[in-house]
């Protein structure tokens, strides 16, 4: 079977090329380069090409042939999409659009897509359910709900189309083998930025936001390992090409822990005491964000093998010192 998967030089992109190309899946990555790194592609064809460009997307699409595509491409910070709201806009649902009408085209008829819990908002209930009504509160969060609503559409107007949404709570984490990890050297994540601040590169790590209403006053989050994470894509692909339905799934471990939990652990395994400063809260961020993944164990039959914060923070720790001594 022959995969293409756009934004595959990017960090989860990336850990699932290497599944599918472990797994001896044919694989091609489509990939501008905007935030990603060829040296992380480390199975299959490579084709540099940005979304936007049909052109060049239908001539990879005829040279590769593929069956399904795994759609990662896509801008994901939730702050910058408040600031510039048609950056997401465009690159996340307008060149979406595109690339589904390419696919269709060219008779592809299996998406694998990167959905986000962002799309919840503030739920009603924790932990969420994937039929909890999609409320974003950021136009990220929408950019990717206007994807779903448009794969709902298209699945039910087209018989042959399948899709899987799978919907990424905080991703973290690192390939276990050390060979590739996150590598955006702007991220804003709350794990990378307290590892690089234990490392020295960034002088404090703000916490925004101590007065939400959690036990803590801090944020909660779903964070799963990204080796998980990529292990739900393999089974999405075998559920669509088995004949599964068009089907979405939470993709998170069901608990959660607040921005001064994983301080305090991060501190723990880098053995360092990094400095700390209570800031105002961030625009756009939900309280409490905890994934009910019954569905997907039962339906996908997932079986993490990462789920405990430590291993999760220890393997980013470990992926951090290695990329301060390739970047220098
Ligand atoms: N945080 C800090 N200080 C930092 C960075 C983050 O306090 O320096 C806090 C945030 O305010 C938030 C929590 O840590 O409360 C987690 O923030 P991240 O930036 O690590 O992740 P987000 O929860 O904002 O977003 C991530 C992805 C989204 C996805 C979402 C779903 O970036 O794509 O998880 O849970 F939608």
């Amino acid at each position: 079977m022959r995969v293409l998967v756009t934004g595959g030089a990017g960090y989860i992109g990336s850990h699932v090329v290497k599944l599918l190309g472990e797994r001896n899946y044919e694989v091609a990555t489509y990939d501008n380069l905007s935030t990603g790194n060829r040296w992380a592609v480390l199975y299959g064809d490579f084709f540099e090409g940005d979304l936007a460009d049909t052109n060049r997307l239908e001539s990879v699409i005829k040279i590769f042939k593929p069956s399904v595509v795994m759609h990662f491409a896509a801008s994901i910070i939730v702050k910058e999409s408040i600031n510039d709201p048609l950056k997401y806009y465009y690159n996340n649902t307008y060149n979406t659009i595109k690339l589904l009408r390419t696919m269709i085209q060219n008779g592809i008829k299996k998406f694998i897509f990167s959905s986000t819990a962002a799309v919840y908002g503030i739920p009603d209930e924790i932990p969420i359910k994937e039929d909890s009504p999609m409320k974003p509160i950021n136009p990220y969060g929408t950019s990717k709900m206007m994807i779903e609503l448009i794969l709902k559409d298209l699945a039910s107007s087209n018989r042959d189309f399948g899709y899987v949404s799978l919907r990424y709570f905080n991703v973290a984490g690192a390939d276990s083998e050390g060979r590739i990890g996150q590598a955006y050297k702007e991220s804003t994540h709350l794990i990378t930025r307290a590892l690089k601040t234990a490392l020295g590169e960034f002088r404090k790590l703000q916490i925004y936001g101590t007065d939400y209403n959690t036990p803590d006053g801090t944020c909660i989050r779903d964070y799963i390992h990204v080796e998980d994470l990529a292990d739900a894509h393999l089974l999405s692909l075998k559920y669509l090409t088995e004949g599964g339905k068009s089907n979405i799934f939470n993709c998170g471990y069901g608990r959660g822990f607040s921005v001064k939990e994983i301080i305090s652990v991060a501190k723990k395994v880098t053995k360092t005491d990094f400095p700390t400063e209570e800031a105002l809260r961030r625009e756009g961020d939900p309280p409490i964000l905890i994934a009910d993944s019954s569905k997907i164990k039962r339906v996908l039959q997932w079986r993490p093998r990462f789920d405990n914060i430590e291993l999760i923070i220890e393997s980013a720790w470990r992926w951090e010192m290695k990329l301060k001594e390739i970047l220098g």
